[in-house]
């Protein structure tokens, strides 16, 4: 590809996990009252075909890391699980309260935050708590995200035996210098640790997150990075790009300035390198950022033209109705699209209130409909 059309198309953009992406939607015609009957309209044309998918925001971490432009809270008090936990039931039971039968859950994915910040016994509470009212459907793909710092055998085991197969860590970077600068310090020992326990307790599916692009990173760190995650042989990969959000300051915790971040060609080396160790090391690149080896159902779904993607990542199966709850969780009913409030005193008010906690979305017009299941022909 010529150098002057990367130039020109190099430019930052929004995650593109939905069309309209979120910084197009219309506030104007959103409503409360919208949101809930596209819905149920959605619900009443999927729940017994193919079944629905549920995303939860587990929105704490222990400690900041200055790279990262997820919505998290940082704190160190677990006290803040059981009210949380508590708080994300009532959510779906409210949920629930809208539909008039009980949901065929065909995907659920945990992510955050830290899913592992929270003890096994809370995380069983959650899941126990979502599967009380709705069922598993059959094939029910269910996963989660695991911080290798924290991730305990406890909570790999408790969590594969309430039904998930899939888990993905965050690796990001292995060299020291690149990890103080962005404040997470995470020795390969750790990941091979948690990698082999969960290949052990039987994961079918083990992911790794890698980064390129951040501070101090060299190619020579993209490379000793991805050979010690060949070492372990991950089945899946996100190779993301490093979405610089300088606005975070990490509470002075930032080891970092702007001029250490690699722009331009100098990113654009490390990807390049990154991408062809990848695919000399069996990973085939399915789609935006994500490579998976061919034992992975998501090469073979890529193979089968049957990849999706939404706000969860790539899946291979697919569901009209996503329902996300949490802090700052988007759902998807096809119809339209709706985003929960980001503050925790905020959520807990309106759930304590019966309602909803949606505050911003989108309804999509005839012409956005026919635009979107165009680009879902196209991937
Ligand atoms: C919620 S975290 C994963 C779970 C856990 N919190 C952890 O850090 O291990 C999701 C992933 O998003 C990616 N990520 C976060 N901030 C990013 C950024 N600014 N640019 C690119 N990727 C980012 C990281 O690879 C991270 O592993
Ligand atoms: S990368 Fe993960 S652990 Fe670090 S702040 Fe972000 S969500 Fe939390």
């Amino acid at each position: 590809m010529p150098t002057s059309l990367i130039n020109k198309y190099n430019i930052a953009g929004p995650r593109y996990t939905s069309y309209p992406t979120v910084p197009y939607w219309e506030e104007a015609t959103f409503s409360y009252s919208n949101w809930i009957k596209t819905t149920q309209k959605s619900f009443d044309q999927s729940n017994s075909n193919e079944g629905i998918s549920i995303y939860i925001h587990l929105p704490f971490c222990e400690s900041m890391c200055t790279f990262c432009g997820c919505h998290k809270r940082i704190t160190k008090n677990h006290d803040l699980e059981h009210p949380y936990i508590e708080a994300v039931l009532k959510e779906w039971q409210l949920y629930t309260d809208l539909f008039n039968e009980k949901p065929n859950i065909k995907e659920l994915h945990l992510g955050g935050g830290t899913p592992t910040f929270f003890s096994e016994k809370n995380l069983k509470k959650l899941i126990d708590g979502i599967f009380l009212i709705a069922n598993k459907a059959p094939n029910c793909e269910m996963s989660f995200e695991g911080h290798p710092n924290n991730t305990t055998k406890e909570h790999l085991a408790t969590l594969f035996n309430l039904g998930f197969r899939r888990v993905s860590f965050g690796v990001q970077d292995y060299s020291d210098k690149v990890q103080k600068a962005i404040n997470r310090i995470q020795p390969f020992a750790n990941v091979a640790k948690v990698t082999y326990w969960a290949r052990e307790i039987g994961y079918t599916s083990i992911s790794h997150d890698i980064i390129y692009g951040l501070p101090f990173q060299t190619i020579e760190n993209v490379i000793d990075t991805i050979e010690k995650t060949k070492s372990l042989s991950p089945d899946r990969l996100a190779f993301y790009s490093y979405a610089h959000v300088p606005w975070i300051k990490g509470n002075g915790q930032r080891g970092f300035n702007d001029k250490d971040v690699p722009k331009d060609e100098e990113k654009r080396k490390l990807y390049e390198i990154g991408k062809s160790l990848l695919s000399e090391n069996g990973y085939f690149e399915i789609g935006m950022d994500h490579f998976a080896t061919k034992n992975d159902s998501l090469y073979t779904a890529f193979n089968n033209n049957q990849l999706h993607r939404n706000f969860m990542g790539y899946s291979h199966s697919k569901t009209q109705l996503m329902i996300g709850l949490g802090v700052s969780s988007i759902s998807d009913s096809w119809y339209g699209f709706a985003q929960n409030v980001k503050s925790l005193d905020d959520y807990y008010f309106m759930l304590q209130n019966n309602k909803i906690p949606v505050v911003k979305g989108h309804i999509l017009t005839q012409e956005d409909l026919i635009i979107r299941q165009h680009i879902l022909n196209l991937t």
